[in-house]
């Protein structure tokens, strides 16, 4: 008797946990690629691929010889993944109003750290996440989030460990790494503008 009523206790407490639950539903929002990234085979093969417009950090105005289908791969993440960001959509008076959160995470300072970031979440839009939790100031809930629950939300992924800063790439015959972040920073934005940032009124 005693386990059974053991038992029923458990399930009890895991009933009210799931109402719980229930009521602070999780807002789950989607991945977004950014249109004219990295069409050809980015995050398909772990292979480096040559930019044509390369030019070498240590040696500016030296051009490295390179394949032309490879060219949309210079809007990518370090790995040469492409760009994305999470966007849900603002509604009612909210409508026209845009919220975005730069998502954070540190820089990489040079080939190595750059290299093994690539590796990672941090570097590659293929390893993180494609499902975020928009929470806090991107929370759809008025309760929780009054001031911006019913704006557009969009969560920047930070793939280029540049802070969105940098334009160039290393490439050293066995790595190419992309820190392009400025472009990754327009295209989104490019992106954003034909979805409704264009026509922003709160911001
Ligand atoms: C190229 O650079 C990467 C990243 O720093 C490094 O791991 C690799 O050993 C280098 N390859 C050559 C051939 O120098």
């Amino acid at each position: 008797l005693w386990t059974w009523a053991a038992a029923v206790v458990v399930v009890a407490a895991a009933a009210a946990a799931a109402a719980a639950a229930g009521q602070e539903k999780r807002l789950l929002v989607g991945m977004t690629l950014v249109p004219g990234a990295a069409s050809t085979g980015a995050g398909k093969s772990a292979t480096p691929l040559i930019n044509p417009l390369f030019l070498h950090p240590r040696s500016p105005g030296r051009t490295l010889p390179c394949s032309p289908d490879s060219l949309p791969k210079a809007l990518a993440c370090l790995d040469g993944s492409p760009p994305a960001y999470h966007l849900h959509r603002g509604s009612g008076a909210g409508a026209r109003g845009w919220l975005l959160q730069f998502e954070g995470g540190g820089w990489c300072n040079d080939a190595p750290s750059c290299a093994a970031r690539a590796g990672t979440r941090r570097g590659s839009t293929r390893l993180m996440s494609k499902l975020e939790v928009f929470s806090g100031v991107l929370s759809n809930d008025p309760a929780r989030n009054p001031d911006f629950y019913n704006w557009n939300r969009v969560k920047l992924r930070y793939c280029d460990g540049g802070s969105f800063a940098g334009d160039s790439e290393f490439r050293n015959g066995s790595s190419v790494i992309y820190m392009r972040g400025q472009r990754i920073w327009d295209a989104i934005i490019a992106d954003l503008l034909t979805k409704g940032l264009a026509k922003a009124e709160k911001g």
